[in-house]
């Protein structure tokens, strides 16, 4: 079946019994469950920290979509990492992440480095013999990537790593936020967890923070499913709830968001403030090609070296239908430089590691009209 057929219904998907024929998901906002009166059932509910209808209901579509062996939806992405580093790490142990990551896994990592003495390697994933070389000489239980990259918007074989992850016995996740399961598939093409913050495309309309965690190996599933109650990570139902209503669109959105993002992305690369675009959809991107084959979609999110950091502030400043906000994915579309806001938390050193100045910008492109954003660049860089 197709990933659209499967949203366009979750509630005949999910697995999640309902002899009342609702046409979407119902909300049970309810901490507790009698369960005198569930007997008979074959799935018990007791309490919704542990399990609840509605959050089960968008796990069990992410499972589906994302082919894993189970899946835990989170009260946000950064609650997924946290979820996903506590299964697969302890005390003293080594991670091994792509510089090029979400500032507020950079500084999540950190914590854990001061709490749990957790160490964490950073490199360029980009050549395969280089991390080989750091993998061989090294002990690490997990290795960490996005592909594209946030906000560098490199594409990495997430094939080639798995099967050095695989060599080494290491366990892999990829952070599938930016390309979601509607353009990429982590578990297919070798890693062990797909981690997503569904605060972005996945929910798509800005309303909800939130996050999920596919794991391949059912006994991992088990293990983060029981994490993530003994830490009280759980999504609430309504969120949950929230979460859903932008599945059955989820697709859809995001093939116009790609072709509104192309054609800014190729306008702005002949403007004259522009150094540089950096967008995989551009046939001039290093890894287009790899792209192409790994991604269904190219998501809607590019990042713009501009000349200078004035001209990077009067962009932002002088655009009206680009909020000046964080997070990705949304119906809106906005901008920031990551160095004060997605990505504040990285030393200079760490920026300076990935190139990221207050003359980069980031872009997403959300569900406007695309001439509108244009004209709207157009006259904000006047
Ligand atoms: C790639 C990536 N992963 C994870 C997160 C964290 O998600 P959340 O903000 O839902 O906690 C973000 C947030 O921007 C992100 O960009």
């Amino acid at each position: 079946m197709k990933l659209e057929t499967l949203l366009a219904n979750i509630v005949h998907y999910c697995d999640i019994p309902d002899d009342k024929g609702a046409t979407h998901i119902p909300i049970y906002n309810t901490a507790t469950f009698d369960l005198k009166r569930q007997e008979g059932n074959d799935k018990i509910y007791d309490y919704s920290r542990s399990d609840n209808p509605t959050r089960n209901a968008v796990e069990n579509i992410f499972n589906k979509a994302e082919g894993g062996a189970g899946c835990t939806c989170t009260n946000t992405g950064v609650s997924a990492l946290a979820l996903l580093f506590d299964t697969t790490l302890r005390s003293g142990d080594s991670v091994l992440v792509e510089q090029d990551c979400y500032g507020g896994t950079y500084r999540l990592l950190n914590v854990l480095k001061e709490k749990n003495n957790i160490t964490t390697r950073y490199t360029d994933f980009l050549n395969p013999d280089a991390v080989e070389q750091i993998i061989s000489r090294g002990n690490f239980k997990l290795i960490l990537c996005e592909s594209p990259t946030n906000p560098g918007m490199k594409i990495l074989d997430l094939r080639a790593i798995a099967a050095l992850a695989k060599k080494y016995s290491i366990l892999f996740a990829v952070d599938n936020s930016l390309a979601t399961f509607a353009s990429q598939h982590p578990l297919a093409l070798g890693a062990d967890f797909s981690v997503f913050s569904t605060t972005k495309f996945v929910s798509g309309h800005g309303s909800v923070t939130a996050g999920a965690i596919v794991s391949k190996d059912p006994s991992l599933a088990i293990k983060v499913r029981y994490l993530s109650n003994a830490e009280g990570r759980a999504q609430s139902p309504f969120d949950a709830f929230l979460v859903s209503l932008g599945l059955p669109t989820l697709p859809y959105r995001m093939r116009i968001q790609e072709q509104s993002a192309l054609e800014i992305a190729a306008f702005l690369k002949s403007h004259p403030d522009v150094v540089q675009v950096k967008f995989p959809g551009l046939p001039d991107h290093p890894q287009y090609e790899l792209a192409r084959r790994q991604m269904q979609i190219i998501p809607a999110v590019f990042t713009l070296n501009m000349v200078s950091e004035a001209k990077a502030a009067q962009l932002i400043r002088n655009a009206d239908l680009f909020g000046e906000k964080a997070s990705f994915g949304t119906s809106d579309s906005r901008m920031e430089i990551p160095s004060k806001m997605s990505h504040a938390s990285f030393s200079e050193a760490a920026l300076a590691k990935i190139g990221l100045t207050k003359s980069t910008v980031r872009i997403s492109v959300g569900l406007e009209y695309t001439q509108d954003l244009i004209d709207d660049i157009i006259h904000a860089l006047k």
